[in-house]
């Protein structure tokens, strides 16, 4: 399979993964980039058969709307049975790198509020040691030269992303030749740092379920 195809696998094992549980008050948490844009095509499919979606990005927002599927603002939801969402990196206890599209904090909030995170990604994505692709570190603008200076002492090497506004208004620095052994610790540490919104690590609350997509099949972790 092509990584396309493999794109595609995992989400339609997504779909199997939640279908039996719709109802038409069911309102599910949906997330970013090409893999999640392959689930919500399919999902389309059953939009009489579920209420809405919460979205975690403009783009997806307006992708869902294409669809005809309603979204709804997250405070007005309370809690998702489902969030499903694609990964930058995925090792073997389900911790996460996520926010390639620069949507990391919407995501991380509406995996918050999920009672099951289910990632969707290609095989390529599945690493040993987190930290290969470069971690995103969302920050309040006047405070990136503050933020970056202490992500040099972790031991990162953050790079400005010129020209990205997230969705809520902030920047983002993108760490290099960062390697992460404990990545429940790194996330809370550079929590801590005053001027991060979040950071990419998706640790302390990872996945709960992966749909890895090989090369001929899906495999399923919890
Ligand atoms: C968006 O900010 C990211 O967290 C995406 O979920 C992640 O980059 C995976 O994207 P792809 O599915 O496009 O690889």
């Amino acid at each position: 399979m092509t990584q396309d195809e493999r794109k595609d696998a995992v989400a339609a094992a997504a779909i199997d993964e939640i279908e039996p549980w719709l109802e038409r008050s069911t309102i599910l948490g949906i997330g970013t980039g090409s893999t999640a844009n392959r689930f919500i095509d399919r999902l389309a499919r059953f939009r009489d058969d579920f209420k809405g979606a919460v979205a975690s990005s403009e783009a997806s927002a307006e992708r869902l709307h294409g669809h005809g599927i309603e979204v709804f603002e997250l405070n007005s939801v309370g809690t998702v049975p489902f969030y499903i969402d694609g990964a930058d990196e995925v090792n073997a206890h389900l911790h996460l790198i996520k926010g390639g599209g620069a949507a990391l904090t919407r995501e991380k909030i509406v995996a918050a509020c999920a009672e099951r995170f289910i990632c969707i990604a290609d095989a390529s994505k599945r690493v040993e040691r987190l930290g290969r692709f470069p971690l995103p570190v969302e920050v309040i603008p006047m405070a990136r030269s503050y933020v970056a200076r202490e992500l040099v002492k972790l031991g990162a090497d953050p790079v400005y992303r010129e020209g990205v506004i997230t969705d809520n208004g902030n920047q983002i620095l993108d760490c290099f030749d960062f390697m992460i052994d404990d990545p429940v610790a790194m996330e809370t540490r550079i929590n801590a740092i005053v001027g991060v919104v979040t950071n990419g690590l998706f640790a302390a609350r990872g996945a709960d379920v992966l749909l890895l997509g090989g090369e001929s099949s899906v495999e399923r972790r919890t």
